[in-house]
């Protein structure tokens, strides 16, 4: 799970700990993803095919609660084949996963250009106006590729967008698109489409282990993020339940990723963004542009009070912070303790995201050394085990890897 806006790292982290898992599955989100797997001189970024897909053994799931546009996934399934293979064997997608159509990338685009100043920052791919359309009860399914009426399916619905898009004053051209969605839908048919719930459910009771990867972050979520800067889906533990079909019962241990800072990318609230030289250091150390749509992401210090209601909405179990690296030549590192409003204390996250708060920070000195190269805990430098340390003891919660550079193997177990 992402505890952020996004881009903690989900990919990486999914990568490292898939040896330990058999069946690795994506249960939110859509294209509007990117993470990226890095190993060697190997670097990938997948949208839509879980991160587990590049080792051995593994059964990738595309769960009911992702949305799916054929034209991207089959893009990635094509570059993915030309480095492994063919993955036929690898991959099934849920029938009750919602397609995005190239109608409903041209509606986020029209609704994107009339919001002007107040825009989301989209990806543009196309998610809100499906998961409008899902529980809208319009969506089109993956199961229905195969109905006889997928044809006056596509066509209805195509109609119906039409009609939204005659209400915007914007220009728009579906035809090349729709003839590679269209082909892209035919090539689809070779992967199996499966009751995914079924498949899950059963592995469960097997004892298989499977691996739940999340998409976005939690503060992307739609009923708990900064709304409505946020994306159209769960991207919370519980989203785990309805994207997959597994009873919260079933949900074991939780893995919350967080970046040793802050990023985020589109608009919105980020109570402690920086509008200065450390900010841009960041994002150039960090090479904090967008896996997806290659925008700057802006960037800033370290939110407790964010993190905290993170950790506790999504019930995490271990915490896993990347990018600590970024950070070796600071002189000083901050962080956000609280949050003060008109110099009142803000005791949570606030429901407005923090538009008017000023962060309190508490200052840590810089460790000034290389993290990179270490691969045990104890190698670290006593001021970043410091630094630990207060967010271990701030969340309540241990931090069980951190990741020290963006290849699989710059990551420290403990
Ligand atoms: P995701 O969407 O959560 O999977 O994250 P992204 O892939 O969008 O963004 C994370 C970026 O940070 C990618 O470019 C990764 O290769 C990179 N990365 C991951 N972990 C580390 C790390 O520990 N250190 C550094 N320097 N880069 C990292
Ligand atoms: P991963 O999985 C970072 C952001 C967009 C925008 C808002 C809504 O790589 O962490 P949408 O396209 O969903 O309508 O955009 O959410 N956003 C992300 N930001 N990482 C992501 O995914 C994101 N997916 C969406 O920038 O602000
Ligand atoms: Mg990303």
């Amino acid at each position: 799970m992402g505890l952020q806006w996004g881009d903690e790292g989900k990919g990486k982290v999914v990568d490292v700990l898939t040896p330990a898992y058999k069946i690795i599955a994506r249960f939110q989100g859509g294209p509007n993803a990117g993470h990226s797997l890095v190993f060697g001189e190997d670097h990938f970024v997948l949208h839509t095919v879980p991160s587990g897909i590049f080792r051995e053994g593994t059964v990738n799931v595309i769960g009911n609660g992702v949305v799916i546009d054929p034209v991207i996934l089959l893009e990635e399934i094509e570059s993915i084949e030309k480095m492994v293979g063919d993955i036929s064997g690898k991959l099934v997608i849920s029938k009750r996963a919602h397609l995005i159509l190239p109608t409903h990338r041209m509606l986020d685009a029209a609704s994107e250009a009339a919001k002007g100043k107040s825009k989301i920052g989209s990806t543009l791919k196309g998610i809100g106006p499906t998961y409008m359309d899902k529980t809208g009860r319009n969506g089109l399914r993956v199961g229905d590729i195969l109905s006889p009426e997928f044809a006056d399916k596509y066509n209805a619905l195509k109609k119906k967008h039409f009609g939204l898009l005659s209400q915007y004053d914007f220009n728009f051209d579906i035809t090349e698109y729709e003839k590679k969605w269209m082909t892209a839908v035919e090539s689809l048919k070779r992967f199996p489409f499966i009751d995914s719930e079924v498949y899950v459910n059963e592995a469960i009771c097997s004892g298989t282990p499977i691996l739940a990867e999340g998409a976005q972050g939690s503060l992307l979520d739609i009923d708990f993020g900064t709304y409505p800067f946020v994306t159209s889906s769960n991207t919370l533990t519980a989203g785990v339940c309805t994207g997959l079909g597994v009873a919260p019962t079933r949900v074991g241990k939780v893995f919350g990723i967080f970046k040793a800072y802050c990023t985020r990318v589109g608009s919105g609230p980020f109570p402690t963004e920086l509008f200065d030289e450390d900010g841009e250091t960041l994002r150039r150390i960090g090479h904090e542009y967008g896996a997806t749509t290659g925008r700057p992401r802006r960037t800033g210090w370290l939110d407790m009070v964010a993190l905290k209601y993170a950790v506790m909405m999504n019930g995490v179990t271990d915490l896993i912070m990347m990018k600590s690296d970024v950070l070796d030549d600071f002189d000083t590192i901050k962080v956000a303790e609280a949050y003060k409003e008109n110099g009142a204390d803000v005791e949570n996250f606030p429901y407005d995201g923090g538009v008017n708060v000023t962060p309190i920070y508490k200052e840590f000195p810089g460790w000034k050394a290389p993290l990179s190269g270490i691969r045990r805990f104890e190698d670290f430098p006593q001021a970043f085990k410091d630094y630990v340390a207060f967010i271990e003891s701030e969340t309540a919660c241990r931090i069980s890897i951190i990741s020290v550079g963006p290849d699989r193997e710059a990551t420290v177990v403990r």
